[in-house]
């Protein structure tokens, strides 16, 4: 598989962080997902791709829905997290290595699309939705999950853009609602749901932590967050409990569909 610059450093990232990855990281928290799902007569959407796989909370949640899933990711070290948890859940899931702007799968193979917390490493954004919308058939769906800038607020988008590129160089860019209406939009989805919600973080040193970030760019992120301007401060809510620095985000959460008779 031939990768792009900004593929390989995701893919070095996180094969040397999968180890973080597993049953007690937030991820495995998965009521976004059955927020966002909560309306879509879930095992009528299979078979499922969950792109960016990691170590497969979401793909294990939808094999726990019913629906025969197909995981992929550009990580080794990941994909073998996955296929741990779903032995440890006791259901089967199919790893690939793959990355998200070049999907596996034939035209129309798929019920459903998922990507959660991974499009902000993603080179080329509108090459995964146009590969998403190819493997989907009409009527599919597909999910997004992701941190998100808010929509103009542009001090804060450039704000956390720098403290991320800091935390983890692979970081691209962390879209707002309104580009990710437009680039879906573009790729031919109809959309059925955006929402916006803040998502509590743990505290700054376990952001630093899980990406082993090194104590040169600890350093110079500490000094952004200690010194943000308001409009991150008030966007990211940032504040103290027990001498810990914490923060909310905001996660958006795009539920869209291929048009076409219903899956
Ligand atoms: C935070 S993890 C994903 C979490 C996971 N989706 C979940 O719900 O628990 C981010 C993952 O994105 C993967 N990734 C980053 N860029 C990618 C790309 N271009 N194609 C495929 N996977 C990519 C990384 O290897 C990593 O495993």
């Amino acid at each position: 598989m031939k990768l792009d610059e900004n593929q390989k450093a995701s893919q070095i990232q996180f094969d040397r962080q999968a180890a973080l990855y597993g049953r007690t990281h937030i991820l495995s928290d998965t009521s976004d997902l059955q927020r966002a799902l909560q309306n879509s007569a879930l095992p009528k959407y299979s078979p499922a791709l969950d792109v960016a796989t990691g170590a497969g909370h979401t793909a294990v949640f939808l094999a726990e829905c019913g629906l025969d899933v197909t995981a992929v990711d550009l990580a080794p070290a990941m994909l073998k997290q996955t296929e741990r948890l779903a032995s440890e859940h006791g259901v089967k899931i199919h790893t690939m290595q793959s990355a998200a702007e070049s999907l596996p799968g034939a035209n129309g193979a798929f019920g459903l699309v998922t990507c959660r917390v991974a499009a902000h490493h993603f080179s080329d954004v509108p090459a995964f939705l146009r590969e998403a919308h190819r493997v989907l058939r009409p009527g599919g769906r597909l999910l997004i999950i992701d941190g998100a800038a808010p929509d103009n607020a542009p001090v804060a988008e450039e704000w956390i853009h720098r403290v991320e590129k800091l935390r983890d160089p692979s970081h691209v860019r962390f879209l707002t609602p309104a580009r990710w209406l437009q680039l879906t939009g573009e790729a031919g989805f109809e959309p059925l749901l955006c929402e916006c919600t803040p998502f509590k973080q743990p505290d700054v040193e376990w952001y630093f932590r899980t990406a082993a970030t090194s104590p040169d760019n600890r350093t110079q992120a500490l000094d952004l967050i200690e010194n943000a301007p308001d409009e991150a401060r008030h966007t990211f809510r940032l504040g103290q409990e027990d001498g810990r620095i914490v923060w909310w985000w905001p996660r958006i959460s795009l539920l869209a569909q291929r048009p076409g008779a219903d899956a």
